[in-house]
């Protein structure tokens, strides 16, 4: 049996499940509201003796009011197409995927290219802390995630794009030998995507490395996924392998796979509906018994308008869909 190595850019593990992890550290809020005396101390003792998790949680991207997905709904409805094309299927198909030791490559238009051990990396970001942002899946479906990495906009720093550097192109994994999607022509591999520098760095961007401060699993992306919560989903590019700053927009692979339904930018849009589906509403999964839940509206830029919206003021987003 091989024995799992802790990984330096994970959280500390602790005894319990991440979701019971998570809730005991979120009674500190709920006694808070509730105005009871000393509530937040006597909380905060609890989650020492839990291990301190969460260790560095983001108080600026925690809304209260955000309920996030059971961990096992988060872990087991995936699309990642290297391991199956049903959303059952990422989970047992990846299980035994060992992605590490993990290179990642830093390259293209920038001053400090490099190849880069994706600990070494992590360290060099200054760890990890969560942040529990909303997650809308083009289908129309939606979970609340609380994710641990690091800004995407700390790695553009330490890459230093030069002034030509226009967008940011992130090239995922290929290693048909040990990923079966791969073996088939489903999509045109490696996936791909990309961002506009200037949304790479914005302040909601984020490079996931955790779940409810856990390693991320296989089937979210591991060891490094994007995380854009103004977008739909698929610009989320899982188990990254490669981000090079480029002048040219680069191509995404739901564009080149069918350029009619999927365009570069992706932004949430109730107003901007899917050839072959309303936008308007979503589904929350886990939200009720069963997978899908309660309906809700579906909100503009998925509800991150005060961070984004000055990045698209000259856009025409019914065209740049
Ligand atoms: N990344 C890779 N490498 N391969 C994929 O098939 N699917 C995308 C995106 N990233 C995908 C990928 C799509 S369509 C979505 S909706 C999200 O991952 C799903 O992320 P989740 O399974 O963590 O919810």
């Amino acid at each position: 049996m091989l024995i799992r190595t802790p990984k330096d850019w994970a959280l500390r593990e602790s005894a319990a499940t991440p979701e019971k992890i998570y809730r005991l550290s979120h009674r500190r809020d709920f006694l808070k509201s509730l105005g009871v005396a000393g509530a937040a101390f006597a909380a905060r003792d609890l989650l020492a003796a839990t291990g301190g998790f969460p260790t560095k949680l983001n108080p600026a991207y925690r809304d209260a009011a955000l309920k996030p997905t059971p961990y096992d709904f988060i872990t087991s409805y995936n699309n990642f197409y290297e391991f199956g094309t049903d959303k059952a299927d990422p989970k047992p198909n990846a299980a035994h995927w060992k992605p590490e030791p993990w290179t990642v490559e830093i390259s293209g238009l920038c001053d400090a290219p490099q190849k880069i051990d994706v600990n070494d990396l992590v360290a060099k970001m200054g760890g990890v802390e969560q942040r529990i942002y909303r997650h809308r899946c083009v289908e129309a479906w939606s979970m609340v995630i609380p994710w641990d990495g690091f800004p995407l906009a700390k790695l553009v720093a330490l890459a230093g794009p030069k002034s030509e550097a226009k967008f940011v192109k992130f090239t995922t994994v290929l290693d048909p030998k040990n990923i079966p999607g791969q073996r088939e022509g489903t999509l045109d591999w490696p996936y791909v995507e990309g961002l506009r520098l200037d949304e790479a760095m914005n302040e909601l961007a984020f490079i996931a490395t955790g779940i409810y401060g856990q390693p991320i699993p296989n089937q979210n992306g591991a060891p490094l996924r994007l995380v854009t919560p103004w977008k739909y989903g698929f610009k989320g590019a899982k188990s990254i392998a490669k981000i090079e700053f480029v002048a040219k927009q680069p191509r995404n692979t739901w564009n080149i796979m069918a350029p009619d339904e999927y365009g570069f930018y992706a932004n949430v849009n109730p107003r901007v509906d899917h050839p072959r589906w309303s936008q308007a509403s979503e589904r929350v999964i886990g939200g009720g018994s069963g997978v899908f839940g309660s309906r809700q509206r579906t909100l503009l830029f998925n509800g991150y308008e005060k961070q984004v919206a000055a990045l698209y003021q000259s856009l025409n987003l019914e065209k740049n869909y």
